[in-house]
């Protein structure tokens, strides 16, 4: 791997644990003003010092996050539906790599819709996304998307999506925990993170899922709604990262979690 793409993963995936932890603040590009996540500048910045990373669009990026600070970005490079409109699946790339070099990104991010009309369109645009990307050392990340259709989030659908998202030379990919999550992960060739997805009915279920996904092989999270929707945001993504950075177990990061809510 080239040494620019290998720099910008490393700021990414800390080096001495090969993990991350993700703070993904891009709903708006298709769900509009999410709940929690009306003023994004006010949810995001308290969150700032505890994430490896943000996933963003380039709007967020420019208005609601500081220049000056050190953080990481994953910009969002797809869209161009909403989830009023005919198909999430519906979505191309929206900005250029011109771009994303004038805001400096750690790397980029597109939704891919495997077994939806709109396949192919997504595939092909991470080639070629893929492509740029190793011409001017930007790594790409590929998202597994299920669009509404929560109930496609097994171990079958979401490592032929995983695979063909690292075939097609993702640098890594974001997708779903589910049962038999090893199997995804020992089918991927390239590091795996998961979403959240929406929130759950307890933080507790949170930190399992995260626990859980480490466990079998994920490199880190990359979490929005879990994180952001909870009632103590911060405390919520310290604890997670105390999961993902620091091996903590379930119990012990919901204690840290219950103490620092209290504080
Ligand atoms: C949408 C995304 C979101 O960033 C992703 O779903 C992560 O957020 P959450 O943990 O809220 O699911 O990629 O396609």
């Amino acid at each position: 791997m080239q040494w620019g793409l290998k720099n910008r993963l490393s700021r990414i995936f800390n080096p001495e644990t090969g993990r991350t932890v993700m703070l993904a603040v891009d709903h708006g590009y298709f769900l509009g003003p999410t709940r929690k996540l009306e003023d994004p500048r006010a949810t995001i910045t308290p969150l700032l010092p505890y994430a490896d990373a943000l996933m963003l669009t380039r709007g967020i990026l420019r208005n609601c996050v500081d220049p000056e600070g050190a953080i990481p970005t994953v910009l969002r490079v797809s869209g161009g539906a909403s989830i009023i409109g005919p198909s999430l699946a519906a979505e191309g790339l929206t900005t250029s790599f011109e771009e994303a070099i004038r805001l400096n990104v750690s790397a980029v991010t597109m939704s891919i819709f495997v077994g939806t009309e709109h396949e192919r369109e997504t595939l092909l645009n991470l080639s070629k996304l893929v492509d740029k990307g190793e011409k001017y050392g930007i790594p790409v990340l590929a998202v597994t998307a299920v669009g509404k259709e929560l109930e496609k989030r097994d171990a079958r659908f979401l490592s032929l999506c995983c695979r063909i998202a690292a075939e097609l030379g993702s640098h890594y990919v974001k997708t779903y925990y589910c049962d038999d999550f090893e199997k995804v992960v020992e089918s991927c060739p390239v590091p795996i993170v998961i979403a959240g997805g929406p929130q759950l009915d307890t933080f507790k279920d949170t930190l399992q899922l995260a626990h859980d996904a480490i466990s079998k092989g994920a490199r880190g999270v990359d979490m929005g709604r879990n994180i952001w929707q909870s009632d103590h945001p911060v405390a919520a993504l310290r604890a997670v990262r105390g999961v993902v950075q620091e091996n903590m177990k379930v119990n012990e990061a919901f204690e840290l979690f219950e103490s620092l809510s209290k504080g």
